[in-house]
């Protein structure tokens, strides 16, 4: 029998700068996850928490490179993802502190973004989250990260239609379904040409 070609899978680590509840980019991160299952094939997310991380602190490290076991493992999962899908929301037009903490954490020597590709999507108000999207693809650079350009994806939550539920942050919005497929067809692509590279 002849052997069959195995598809490459891109794996995705997403991270989502809101702990609410009924975060609004955690539900695009979920809206994404089911894009994945059903219909985009070749791509798996895997969504890490970033609540549980401490603040952080070096002192907390024991070096040479030890870290505190959930910021180890954090940042494992991160090195073992082919990209990054960032979830972001805007906090005074930039980004949210336990977004900005978690990337810190994973930025430490040997820095695990190095090289990735990586997208990102916000929902918010005014802007949607997109002047907090330009200051992470600011913080992007020294990370050595490959952000995806187009399309873009920053969701105003609060302007009618309704975008999300607000009971538990489900997208519920067709359109903006479609284009964070579009994002996530992106980043794979982005994804397979670096790693051919
Ligand atoms: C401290 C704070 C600052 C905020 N600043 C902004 C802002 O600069 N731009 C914006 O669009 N929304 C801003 N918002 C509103 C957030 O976009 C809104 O709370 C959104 O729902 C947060 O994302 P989440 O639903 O994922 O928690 C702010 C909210 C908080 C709590």
């Amino acid at each position: 029998m002849a052997a069959t070609a195995t598809k490459p899978v891109v794996k995705v680590a997403a991270l989502c700068g809101s702990i609410r509840k009924a975060s609004y980019n955690r539900g695009l991160v979920r809206a994404a996850i089911a894009i994945c299952e059903e219909s985009l094939e070749g791509v798996e997310i895997e969504y890490l928490e970033v609540e549980p991380l401490p603040m952080l602190n070096t002192d907390l490290e024991t070096p040479p490179d030890g870290f505190p076991a959930v910021v180890e493992d954090f940042r494992r999962q991160i090195r073992e993802a082919d990209c990054i899908l960032f979830a972001s929301p805007e906090y005074n037009y930039s980004i949210a502190a336990p977004l900005k903490n978690a990337i810190d954490w994973a930025s430490r020597p040997p820095n695990a973004f190095a090289g990735k590709a990586a997208a990102i999507v916000s929902a918010g108000g005014g802007f949607g989250g997109a002047l907090a999207q330009f200051h992470l693809r600011q913080v992007g650079v020294f990370l050595d990260l490959h952000f995806v350009n187009k399309p873009e994806l920053h969701v105003n939550a609060f302007q009618p239609p309704p975008k999300f539920d607000d009971n538990n942050g489900d997208l519920i919005h067709q359109e903006t379904k479609d284009r964070l497929k579009q994002v996530l067809l992106s980043l794979k692509n982005l994804s397979l040409r670096l790693r051919s590279n």
